[in-house]
């Protein structure tokens, strides 16, 4: 599907970072654009400064995580624009450390926003797309959703659940006119870990050397409209993937060349 003028589209998380960026990437292109997230103020905000028609963007404050929130906010945004052909399942937070240091709080959280948010998201968006029997369906998962690191194993985990989701249910959506794309970002130069900065493994790099969330964003529209089944960004991501898939010792030793020993540190 090719986004231009007049086409609907609804991002959860775009209030920062990724989600903002795919939000000014549509806009740019013509589009009429849904913004979800938790900070109503933030939304209101970036609907005002898009480009386009005034008036064209939507703020949807809501918590992915609760259900009947996202689906009062497919709704408003079906209500306004009169249906919708794209949804990004975007919205998702971080919280990394050693699994048995990692509070079951925290624990229910990223479970409930990163996964059972993307399938509240995508559930709701469903509907009306394959009533009109047109559409396509992101889902912003993460290269730890192919490959999991320590220290990010609850993270990883419901990154896992959203490429195992996206894989079937791609499948399941053939011949109904809507399609889906899993994405994989790498680093990406975002707010996801400004709350853990500090506690940071010693694997991970960001900052200076994490990638452009405009680049990401223009990597997923790519993605879109050549109805690709996944996109990683940056590509190493995806071959880190496939050498996984292939053997995850190789994986271990391609990432302790590339990370250091933190990054797979047992041998066997
Ligand atoms: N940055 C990276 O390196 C990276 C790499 C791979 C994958 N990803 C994935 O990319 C996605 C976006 O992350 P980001 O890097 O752009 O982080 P970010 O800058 O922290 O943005 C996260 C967005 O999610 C929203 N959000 C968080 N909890 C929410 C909830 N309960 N309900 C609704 N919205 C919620 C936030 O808005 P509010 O706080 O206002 O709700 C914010 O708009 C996540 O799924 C993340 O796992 C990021």
């Amino acid at each position: 599907m090719e986004v231009g003028s007049g086409t609907r589209a609804l991002v959860t998380g775009a209030s920062s970072g990724i989600g903002r960026a795919l939000a000014h990437t549509l806009a740019a292109r013509g589009a009429r654009v849904g913004l979800a997230a938790r900070s109503a103020p933030e939304l209101e905000r970036l609907a005002a400064e898009l480009p386009g028609l005034a008036g064209g963007h939507h703020a949807l404050p809501c918590d992915v995580s609760e259900r009947s929130q996202v689906e009062a906010a497919v709704e408003r945004f079906v209500a306004a624009t009169g249906g919708i052909d794209l949804v990004v399942a975007n919205a998702g937070i971080a919280h990394y450390g050693p699994f048995r240091e990692l509070s079951p709080e925290r624990i229910e959280q990223m479970t409930a926003v990163n996964w059972l948010g993307t399938v509240w998201t995508v559930r709701a968006a469903l509907e009306p797309m394959v009533a009109a029997g047109r559409g396509h369906v992101v889902i912003v998962s993460s290269g730890a959703g192919q490959r999991a690191f320590p220290d990010a194993a609850v993270y990883g985990a419901t990154k896992a659940a959203q490429r195992a989701f996206g894989e079937a249910l791609r499948h399941e959506l053939a011949g109904t006119g809507v399609s889906l794309t899993v994405a994989f970002p790498g680093e990406i130069a975002t707010a996801l870990h400004d709350h853990e900065k500090a506690r940071m493994p010693a694997w991970y790099r960001g900052d200076a050397r994490a990638a452009s969330p405009d680049a990401l964003a223009d990597a997923i529209l790519a993605a879109v409209a050549a109805d690709r089944r996944t996109v990683a960004f940056p590509r190493l991501v995806g071959l880190l993937g496939v050498a996984n898939g292939i053997s995850p010792r190789f994986a271990d030793a391609i990432l302790r060349r590339l990370r250091g020993p933190s990054a797979a540190p047992r041998r066997d």
